[in-house]
């Protein structure tokens, strides 16, 4: 039978004690890790959120009855236990906190009673993630998810306490809003008070805080959530934080001279790093160019290797075709896997062609000097020593060919690359290698929307060498912009940018992208309008939190870091989110559903 807790008090948390309070009673709570029974002695391993402590329940100490209560504790039942701490009897276990200390009980209550657990309170268990998300409450309860909560509420702190110092305004903006341009849908809120009509929850508070600016608080910052209808892969979630800002009055650099700072301040707090500032910058066009992505991963080399201008008069026309059509060709040298099997390198040519190449093309160096290459008969004289020369190939390396276009080519070798690196082993898990990636492209072409559309967001202020080409239809895609991205391990960080704050700009931007300006007014009208009333100058970025989180604890999985993720669908398991709601609820929002045969569109 559960009993209360009055007339009890906690003295501390369980690991809160040290060798200083032996000889002192002390009460302590928490969930039973352990029992094990000595015959005329019983030893509790006593949780909580800062770790656990030994309970001894000696019979000639607490007497018959507390000791047949000790005798009847199962695992996760939550007790309160009163005693004297005393250095232990036993082995000193070096693995506790508290290991050569223990507590020998006077008093027992049992304050919650415990089925048997679904899975033990333990790290390294092997239960399927589903089960652990459906009992999320057990879940986290295991110290590894502590530990990263933990985490994660001391680089909040550490946030706050950095930008508050630099003068920043912790400012909150609406969840309930209309619809802003990030680029994923919208989760949409039905207005019960306006039939038809649809809140959109924030895919991020961009149009907010540039007003924000418009309204003279200089320096705003606020954790965020944010919402977006995206597919989810392993680092996004469709709720997500982000630690966001904006600032007026400033150029690049001192977006990114704060940004450093925070960093430095952030990481040395939160896990002990010593960040070198400044940090390395690389050109957009540099990233792509040599690691075949925006977000390099640059803790082990492997860069790609330009072949274009050696193959252009190639005999394989799959190369020289993509040359002339303003594509490319690239190489990865992959050291030392020369003798790759023959089963592994057609996975290798699967991933590719899945990646959206039309082939793999190769060159075994094998070990025993003869070389291979799956496009050899096409090849005129000499040209294979000069493919081998350009990417430096050795006996035993493996070269790996992509062509195609350019983003193709660069792209598919980029996602290579570090799949490989994985694969192999070769990235050094200790390093953490934080890079700026500036200049991005201001457009980027959209197949499916068959226009171009803005790569960070519409408000994204151009390089003014380059605005002379925004009416250029041709020459879109040549515009710089002033947004940068902060780029650790491969892992898209944060995000930020310039902002337009000039009118005329804003609306070649707008034309640019094909909105007219009744349709940019429609959308934006609140924003343009305020921008009437005077603009200072402003940038910002956004990190993402829960991303910054999972780096630094080197969690498997966004979810570990995050107290009630959703899973790949976008369901909560735990609480069977989104679910089926009453008719009467939705008819007071005058909401009719479509039954899910008819329903067409869903999922495309
Ligand atoms: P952006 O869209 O680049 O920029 O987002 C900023 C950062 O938020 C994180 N992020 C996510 N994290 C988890 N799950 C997701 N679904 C997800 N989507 C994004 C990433 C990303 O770098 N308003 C701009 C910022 C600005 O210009 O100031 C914005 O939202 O780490």
């Amino acid at each position: 039978m559960a009993e209360s807790m009055t007339g009890l008090k906690r003295s501390s948390r369980c690991t809160a004690i040290s060798e200083d309070d032996i000889g002192k009673e002390l009460t302590l709570m928490g969930w039973v890790q352990k029992r094990r029974n000595l015959g005329a002695l019983i030893f509790v391993d006593l949780r909580d959120i800062s770790g656990i402590v030994q309970i001894l329940f000696d019979e000639d100490i607490c007497g018959h009855e507390v000791f047949e209560k000790a005798g009847s504790l199962r695992s996760e039942f939550v007790i309160a236990v009163t005693g004297k701490l005393q250095k232990r009897g036993g082995a000193v276990n070096k693995d506790l906190k508290t290991g050569s200390l223990e507590l020998a009980a006077t008093a027992l209550r049992i304050l919650s009673e415990s089925e048997t657990p679904v899975f033990p309170i333990e790290d390294d268990i092997n239960t399927k993630e589903e089960i652990r998300l459906k009992y999320r409450s057990l879940d986290l309860r295991r110290p590894a998810i502590q530990r990263n909560l933990i985490l994660r509420s001391k680089v909040m702190q550490s946030v706050r306490s950095f930008l508050t110092d630099e003068g920043f305004l912790e400012i909150e903006t609406p969840m309930l809003t209309k619809s802003t341009p990030e680029g994923a849908r919208d989760y949409l809120v039905p207005s019960r008070v306006h039939p038809g009509e649809f809140y959109a929850l924030p895919q991020s508070p961009q149009l907010f805080k540039q007003l924000l600016m418009v309204s003279g608080y200089d320096r705003y910052f606020q954790i965020a959530r944010c919402f977006r209808d995206e597919d989810l892969r392993a680092d996004r979630q469709p709720e997500f934080t982000q630690i966001d800002m904006e600032l007026s009055f400033v150029d690049v650099d001192d977006v990114l001279d704060v940004n450093e700072r925070l960093l430095q301040k952030v990481f040395k707090e939160a896990i002990g790093l010593e960040i070198e500032l400044p940090l390395q910058r690389m050109t957009w066009d540099s990233a792509m160019e040599r690691y075949g992505s925006d977000k390099p991963d640059t803790r082990f080399s492997m860069e790609l290797i330009r072949l274009s201008e050696t193959v252009a008069d190639s005999g394989f026309s799959v190369f020289s075709d993509a040359v002339k059509n303003n594509g490319g060709v690239y190489a990865i040298n992959v050291k030392g896997q020369g003798d790759m099997p023959r089963k592994r390198l057609d996975k290798l040519t699967e991933d590719a062609k899945g990646l959206g190449a039309a082939g793999l093309a190769y060159i075994q160096l094998k070990s025993d000097g003869n070389r291979k290459a799956s496009f050899e008969k096409f090849l005129k004289d000499g040209e294979l020593d000069s493919i081998i020369n350009k990417c430096q190939g050795e006996t035993g390396d493996l070269i790996l060919i992509v062509s195609g276009t350019l983003k193709i080519s660069r792209e598919v070798l980029g996602q290579l690359r570090v799949n490989l690196a994985k694969e192999l082993g070769l990235i050094d898990e200790s390093k953490y290698n934080f890079l700026w990636v500036v200049d991005f492209p201001m457009f980027e072409w959209s197949d499916t929307e068959n226009r171009y559309m803005a790569m960070h967001h519409p408000f994204t202020m151009p390089y003014e060498e380059d605005l002379h080409l925004l009416s250029d239809k041709e020459a879109l895609g040549k515009v710089r912009s002033k947004a940068y991205d902060i780029v650790l391990n491969g892992t898209e960080l944060g995000g930020g940018s310039i902002r337009i704050h000039r009118s005329d700009i804003q609306e070649k931007m707008f034309e640019a992208l094909g909105l007219s300006l009744d349709e940019a007014n429609e959308r934006f009208g609140f924003l343009l309008t305020a921008f009437k009333y005077g603009v200072p100058p402003h940038a910002g970025l956004a990190y993402g939190l829960d991303r910054m989180i999972m780096l630094m604890a080197k969690a498997q999985s966004i979810r570990d870091v995050i107290a009630f993720p959703k899973v790949k669908d976008a369901s909560d398991l735990m609480c069977d989110a989104p679910s089926v709601v009453d008719k009467k609820q939705l008819d007071e929002l005058f909401i009719s559903t479509i039954p899910e045969e008819n329903n067409e569109g869903k999922g495309e």
